[in-house]
């Protein structure tokens, strides 16, 4: 069940026993907290109880929140705030006693957790013995595994034929139960502290912000994004900027806690029977829900691969309507065991076409077990597999109609020829029509052959042939690009246009000038040669060319090697565009790349960079600015 559908029907329990309390069962989940503790490890009763805490799904239920606090309390004035990031992890506690950690445990059930010391002792975030001389300080706080940590542990876990955990939140949960404290030690945990309890009177600690940084300078990894919000509006703010901004994160957040400052307010305000009066949670709107599974079907690439498709009740997640999801391969339908029916969790994350996770309720009896298609479902040739890949592929490459769209559509998007207006409809009319059967029938098109065509927005048939004349002359690296060779995609483009020069001499290269390329491996190359000695292929060149769509010839303008090797990314408002500096880079022998990831040697940061700042910061990426950057070329 997702933790949407959870809390929803959390929710309607909680209204059911408001109305009828004669109903209300003593075990009800209301009363408790989390899960009950395990029996492994040994029981641990909580000084205090460890409270949850209540849910608000919207800005609309947090000013309601907010502004019960004003009316119950009849406070003077608006109360202060401080907002965190929700991280999605364990909850734990930690108890120092004579300024030594003593003895730490899971939430359990709130009231009863597990005693799991030893393993958190293997956990660098947290101190083993902190400076304040205390009597008795008690830390709660979330164990979570960093994304990267996860990510790592996942792919070994894959080659040991071990268990691979869906997300980081179960990762951690499986890491910190080990009953072997080393392998927990392995696992590269971490902890953020966002609560402290003094017994004493002993430090003069009067709110929440003044005890985040009291824990701050007794060692604990607090999370550095908290803020004091004056009122609402601006916890709503936090919110919105951290909706967006969560995603550049090295770890999972799932909402964000706006608690109320004061410790005086708080403890006049209480607790409920399972969560404080004096916090929520905002959650952030779900990227992962549940919806049924109405139809497999399948979708056939441009290179002939035939990937399988789930069709799905309309659901909405992350803000649009879902409809399709990819499955990936038949192999992953057979992984995942989904039959039409069956609901299934799925996923989106920013800008990736959503994907099925899991399964969550089979059908059974209603279900109808799937099983792969033995003909290609665009032109009905047999499809075939190909040795080393999971993929089926159709081999009909050269008037499959679905194949072809997808080519075309391919060659038309922007790192390619950059085609401005000619989107998947009008590509699907020009095939259907019989007016296009290779990409270079696009020059071919009049004024008066696109007429006939059904044209989507404004798009005039005059216009649309003025854009299909103005892509005639890419850059080579583009059109190798949009040649759509197996296995070579942009970067690979421009390293063989920047090794070749012309698109003849590339032509005309054998196995050892590619292998010699950083990057380019024998499959890679082999793919390369085999495009080139495809007579079809050459047919189709011969023909661009006749219709006078010829590459740029790449001016040999290499200043330097003062970059060799380096990848830079950039970001914010330089003082030339992101292309002139992309340029200069590539002329002293540096690359560049869109996204900042661990390979990245330099984030090149101009004015008000963007959330690539962000994720520099979390991967430990050095970020330079346009001076730093002068000064490494010496300009
Ligand atoms: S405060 C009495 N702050 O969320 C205050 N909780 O759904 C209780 N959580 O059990 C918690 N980040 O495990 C608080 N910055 C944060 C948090 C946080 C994650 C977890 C915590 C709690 C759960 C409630």
């Amino acid at each position: 069940m997702s933790d949407v559908e959870y809390d929803r029907l959390f929710k309607e329990l909680q209204e059911l026993e408001l109305k009828y309390p004669e109903f209300k069962s003593p075990d009800s989940p209301t009363n408790k907290v989390g899960g009950a503790a395990e029996k492994k490890f040994s029981q641990h009763k909580h000084k205090e109880r460890l409270y949850s805490l209540d849910n608000t799904y919207s800005y609309y239920d947090l000013e309601q929140w907010y502004d019960r606090l004003q009316k119950n309390y009849a406070l003077t004035k608006p109360p202060e705030l401080v907002c965190e990031l929700k991280i999605d992890g364990l909850a734990i506690s930690l108890n120092y006693e004579n300024s030594n950690f003593v003895l730490g445990a899971t939430r359990g059930d709130g009231v009863v957790g597990e005693n799991i010391t030893n393993n958190l002792k293997t956990i660098k975030a947290i101190p083993h013995k902190i400076p304040a001389e205390i009597m008795s300080l008690e830390v709660r706080g979330e164990v979570f595994m960093p994304v990267d940590v996860f990510e790592q542990l996942n792919e070994s876990q894959k080659v040991n034929n071990a268990k691979v955990f869906a997300n980081p939140r179960n990762a951690a949960a499986g890491s910190l139960r080990q009953l072997d404290s080393e392998i927990t030690r392995e696992r590269k945990l971490s902890m953020f502290a966002y609560y402290g309890r003094i017994d004493s009177n002993e430090l003069d600690i009067k709110s929440h912000f003044e005890m985040l940084e009291f824990l701050k300078t007794q060692g604990f990894n607090v999370n550095p994004h908290f803020k004091v919000c004056k009122n609402v509006d601006e916890a709503i703010k936090y919110c919105k900027i951290w909706d967006n901004k969560r995603k550049t994160l090295n770890y999972a957040t799932d909402g964000v806690v706006i608690k109320v400052n004061s410790f005086d307010l708080q403890k006049e305000m209480g607790f409920t029977a399972r969560a404080p009066r004096w916090a929520t949670a905002y959650k952030f709107p779900p990227e992962e829900v549940s919806t049924i599974v109405e139809d497999i079907e399948v979708n056939v690439g441009r290179t002939g691969a035939v990937t399988p498709v789930a069709v799905l009740q309309p659901v909405s997640v992350s803000g649009s309507t879902v409809q399709r999801a990819t499955l990936h391969n038949f192999d992953e339908i057979k992984r995942l065991k989904i039959n039409i029916g069956d609901r299934v969790l799925i996923k989106k994350a920013a800008e990736i076409i959503p994907k099925v996770i899991c399964v969550t309720e089979h059908a059974n009896e209603v279900a109808i077990p799937y099983s792969p298609p033995e003909f290609c479902p665009s032109c009905g040739a047999k499809l075939i597999p190909v040795e080393g890949e999971v993929n089926l592929y159709c081999p009909n490459k050269y008037s499959c109609p679905e194949q072809l769209k997808a080519k075309i559509e391919y060659w038309t998007s922007k790192d390619c020829m950059d085609i401005d207006g000619l989107g998947g409809n009008i590509v699907s009319q020009l095939v259907d029509s019989g007016l296009v059967n290779t990409v270079a029938d696009l020059y071919k098109l009049t004024v008066d052959d696109l007429k006939k065509l059904n044209l989507v927005a404004e798009k005039s048939s005059q216009n649309l042939f003025g854009s299909i004349q103005a892509s005639k002359n890419p850059t080579l690296s583009r059109f190798i690009n949009a040649l759509g060779i197996k296995h070579v995609g942009k970067e690979m483009s421009e390293a063989l246009a920047n090794k070749f020069l012309t698109l003849d001499s590339l032509k005309q290269a054998d196995l050892e000038d590619l292998v010699d390329i950083d990057g380019c491996g024998e499959k890679i190359a082999l793919s390369i040669l085999d495009f080139f000695s495809d007579s079809y292929n050459n047919d189709i060149l011969n023909d661009l060319k006749s219709h006078g769509v010829i590459p740029q010839t790449v001016e040999n303008n290499k200043v330097s090697q003062l970059l060799d090797g380096m990848t830079f990314v950039i970001t914010g408002t330089l003082s030339d565009t992101r292309d002139k500096f992309s340029a200069i880079i590539k002329a002293n022998g540096g690359k560049t790349s869109s996204a900042v990831s661990k390979n990245t040697s330099y984030v090149l940061a101009g004015e008000n960079p963007g959330s690539k700042y962000d994720k520099a910061q979390a991967l430990g990426v050095k970020i330079i600015s346009e001076n730093d950057f002068r000064q490494m070329i010496g300009s």
